[in-house]
């Protein structure tokens, strides 16, 4: 039975530069500024909600995060413009190789979900713009037990929909504090280091490093060769 694969959402599937875009047209100059620390708060805000026992939904963190970013940068913008930046998260385009990739992994035979601290339907609008349900028909959100990667509890959850024991699960992900919860909780991992940046010094490292998801099929296509012997 081929190894279930998990794939993260936001940075590993689809592009999150289009908010980035309509950040230009919406705060100019100060677009990245925004984004950065957007980003860093929509995170931070999930690790510190799990930390408290407490939670929020990711589309509720998102735009807290938002209005975070906003205030740091010294940015004001009307309601308008603050629902269609947060309407971009629905419309993320997937990256150049996801479909290639996907599809030769679905035709190795892996089952494949979407695991992500989406809520459904986040999950569920971004499959569908995407086109992306065809390939991965099933998304698994950490609504389900509301507590954020990487928390034990969300990679057990997943393995517990997925009917595989966690040996038999390959995360993958673009986000290393994502491989990090994985392997923690006895799950595979493949990064997909998109950034080119650097793997944490935290936790156990990646059985797999690729740059795209093409590159993840080449892999588990030699390894089941080598298996074969
Ligand atoms: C995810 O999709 C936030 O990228 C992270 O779960």
């Amino acid at each position: 039975m081929r190894e279930a694969l998990a794939f993260d959402m936001y940075g590993t599937l689809v592009d999150p530069i289009s908010v980035r875009r309509r950040l230009e047209e919406t705060v100019g100059d100060a677009a990245a500024a925004v984004a950065e620390q957007w980003r860093s708060k929509q995170l931070e805000y999930t690790f510190r909600l799990t930390a408290m026992g407490r939670y929020l939904d990711f589309a509720e963190v998102t735009a807290r995060g938002l209005d975070y970013a906003l205030l740091a940068t010294g940015q004001t913008i009307d309601e308008t413009q603050r629902q269609e930046l947060l309407a971009e998260y629905q419309r993320l385009a997937p990256y150049p190789d996801t479909v290639g990739g996907l599809r030769r992994l679905a035709a190795a035979g892996h089952p494949m979900v979407v695991f992500s601290n989406g809520t459904p339907a986040m999950l569920d609008a971004l499959l569908d713009t995407t086109g992306l349900r065809e390939l991965v028909p099933e998304a698994v959100s950490v609504d389900e037990v509301r507590a954020y990667k990487p928390a034990p509890a969300v990679y057990r959850h997943l393995t517990e929909r997925l009917g595989h024991p966690p040996e038999q699960v390959m995360l993958v992900s673009s986000n290393p504090f994502d491989i990090v919860g994985a392997t923690a909780a006895g799950l595979r991992a493949a990064w997909c280091n998109r950034s080119g940046g650097v793997f944490d010094t935290l936790g156990d490292p990646p059985d797999i490093v690729v740059d795209t998801l093409e590159e993840l099929a080449d892999a588990l296509t030699r390894a089941r060769e080598t298996d074969r012997g």
